[in-house]
């Protein structure tokens, strides 16, 4: 008798504040440096797993189109954890879309990894906890580990596998701050976050850069408690600009800088001096990540749609971590997958 066993989750993706650049260990995405970020409520990705006894693949279908190769690998990683724990070694149907458009240079890594690694293990019958769960996200993507907890987040690099996870440092409510994303360019990047990790190490600056990071976390981890946003704007900044040196730096350099890109930078620093509450980041790609305070963000949406170069601004403010859904709510994917909810053992509700 064939037997389903399916869970559905979302997740959001999340902007670094200090951000994540370089592996120590690259197989299990341990990081150089503790990261802090907050998640973006207004996008999302939501993921459907059905471990299926039948099954003679694991099949991946993202945004309505069936994924093979690295796509198909990065997922078969997170798989193969959640098999060795739950002892369920079953093919998987993995059925995910995002809010968001492809293409765009909106990394769906972190939220797909995210919703990845709950549905796999709620389907599995797992119960983890936040902390293990994040632990399990990180497989697929580092940034994802941030994925999983709510509002604002840090992920600490620890010791090893066991301790490198993140966790809440405030509710996302603590503090109304947005993000604007400017998108300027469609192009897909020439290098990935993967192969940028990798590449890291041969930055000259990029030791220097690690060794600082204790100093910028705590100056903006001081700043979110005390919802200072001069102070975050320049930590924001300096982070950013040393994040690009190393990428900019390293062999074969990494540019992804666009002429908008750079008229943006200079632009958000001009409003910071009249007054906004408005500072930049930039991650591997050239779209830039306009954060702000609640007051301005009708008014910085408004005019970063009319700023020359800008395709598109999508609009956040901070959101909630990786959440389980109930099936019923994820009857479209179960149809994309061609399954239906009889017959289906109902785990993650
Ligand atoms: O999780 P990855 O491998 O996609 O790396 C994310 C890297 C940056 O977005 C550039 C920085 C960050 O901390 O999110």
């Amino acid at each position: 008798m064939r037997e389903l066993f399916a869970a559905c989750a979302e997740a959001h993706p999340n902007i670094a504040l200090i951000k994540y650049w370089g592996n120590r260990d690259h197989r299990l995405n341990l990081p150089a440096n503790n990261s802090i970020s907050f998640n973006l409520e207004g996008l999302l990705t939501r993921t459907l797993v059905v471990f299926d006894s039948q099954l003679n693949r694991d099949r991946l279908i993202i945004n309505g189109r069936e994924r093979f190769r690295d796509p198909l690998k990065r997922v078969q990683r997170i798989l193969a954890w959640v098999r060795e724990d739950s002892g369920i070694y079953w093919n998987a149907h993995v059925i995910s879309v995002n809010n968001f458009p492809e293409g765009v240079g909106i990394a769906s890594s972190a939220s797909a990894f995210a919703a990845l690694a709950l549905a796999a293990s709620k389907a599995a019958g797992l119960h983890l906890d936040e902390r293990n769960l994040s632990r399990l996200a990180r497989i697929g993507s580092g940034s994802a580990a941030r994925s999983v907890p709510d509002g604002f987040v840090e992920w600490r690099s620890g010791t090893g596998d066991h301790d490198s996870y993140a966790f809440t440092l405030f509710p996302p409510e603590y503090w109304d701050l947005w993000d604007c994303v400017a998108v300027v360019s469609t192009e897909p990047k020439p290098l990935g976050s993967q192969e940028g990790h990798l590449l890291a190490e041969t930055s000259p600056i990029q030791w220097a850069r690690v060794t600082d990071a204790p100093r910028r976390l705590d100056w903006c981890r001081k700043a979110l408690k005390e919802r200072d946003f001069e102070s975050l704007a320049e930590v924001v900044e300096l982070d950013s600009h040393l994040l690009h040196a190393v990428m900019q730096t390293s062999s074969p350099p990494m540019f992804y800088w666009e002429p908008t890109s750079v008229a943006l930078m200079h632009q958000v620093r001009r409003w910071r001096k009249q007054g906004w509450n408005v500072c930049y980041t930039l991650d591997a790609g050239p779209n830039v990540h306009v954060i702000c305070t609640s007051e301005v963000v009708q008014r910085l949406e408004h005019e970063l749609q009319n700023f020359p170069g800008v395709l598109q601004v999508l609009t956040a403010r901070v959101g909630k971590g990786a959440r389980p859904l109930p099936l019923e709510t994820c009857q479209d994917l179960l149809r994309q997958g061609g399954l239906s909810l009889s017959g289906v053992s109902r785990r993650g509700t």
